[in-house]
């Protein structure tokens, strides 16, 4: 039986086809602070609320991979303040969570430029990614200090150097080589990007796995994202046709086995 809730009858049901890979922008957490008249810090710390719900969400929902967005190289040019208040919100996050992380098997990750994290912070999440390191029932995927154009800058430089030294032919490279030398080469690429705050950007976050990613923006607020609003996403994504640059009538006989 499916069950709705309104206003905008979503199905609170498991959709059925669930994306493998969920990638998330969380987006508007200073935009939510200033409509209450908070400091933006106010807005991330609800933010981290979110982050906490969404993830037992994902968990219980089964799905494997799970990336978040939670602070972009750019965002280094934030106030300091709010850079400092980013990373004490991060290290109460890795000292909070370790223990539910490892209860619900879940493995810690993380992608980006880590050696720029401040030290206490980076030696929390190295030791909790280590901690994590045996779960098997989800990964995590924070991205941290992460912009893509750089992702890509370096895997092309370390391809180069590669050549240069003889352990690598140019005639090799294709784009399964290349993916294999992003931070993400052993993470399935996103099937579903969310964007909260009504944003339509991709804000250099993950440009060379979102080929064929599916889009989801919604006008909520990251804060005030939660398990309702990731269900609706999900049931969005589950209705669409994923063509991967083929046809509807391929797609159909593929899925009722009749493909030549
Ligand atoms: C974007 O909102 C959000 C960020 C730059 C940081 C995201 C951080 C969190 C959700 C909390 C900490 C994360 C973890 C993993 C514990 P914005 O500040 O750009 O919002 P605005 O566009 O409304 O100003």
């Amino acid at each position: 039986m499916t069950n709705t809730v309104s206003p905008n009858t979503v199905s609170i049901d498991k959709p059925a086809n669930l994306p493998r890979h969920l990638a998330i922008i969380m987006d508007g957490n200073g935009r939510w602070a200033k409509r209450r008249f908070l400091p933006r810090i106010m807005g991330h710390r609800q933010g981290a609320k979110t982050v906490k719900e969404i993830v037992t969400a994902c968990r219980e929902l089964g799905i494997p991979y799970l990336t978040l967005y939670a602070f972009s190289k750019e965002n280094w040019s934030r106030p300091r303040e709010e850079v400092q208040a980013l990373m004490d919100l991060l290290y109460e996050y890795l000292q909070n969570e370790v223990d539910e992380l490892l209860g619900n098997r879940i493995r810690l990750r993380a992608i980006g430029e880590l050696d720029r994290l401040p030290e206490r912070v980076r030696g929390l999440l190295f030791e909790t990614m280590e901690k994590t390191s045996k779960n098997y029932e989800m990964q995590l995927v924070l991205a941290l200090s992460y912009g893509s154009r750089s992702e890509i800058a370096e895997a092309a430089r370390r391809i180069a150097e590669r050549c240069i030294e003889g352990k690598l032919s140019p005639s090799e490279i294709d784009e399964a080589l290349f993916a294999s030398f992003l931070y993400t080469k052993d993470i399935p690429d996103p099937d579903l990007i969310i964007r909260t705050s009504g944003e339509h950007r991709l804000s250099n976050f993950l440009l060379f796995q979102a080929a064929y990613s599916e889009f989801y923006i919604t006008d909520t607020l990251w804060p005030d994202f939660n398990k309702k609003e990731l269900l609706k996403a999900l049931h969005d994504f589950s209705g669409r046709e994923r063509r991967f640059g083929k046809t509807s009538e391929q797609i159909l006989l593929r899925c009722t086995g009749s493909e030549s």
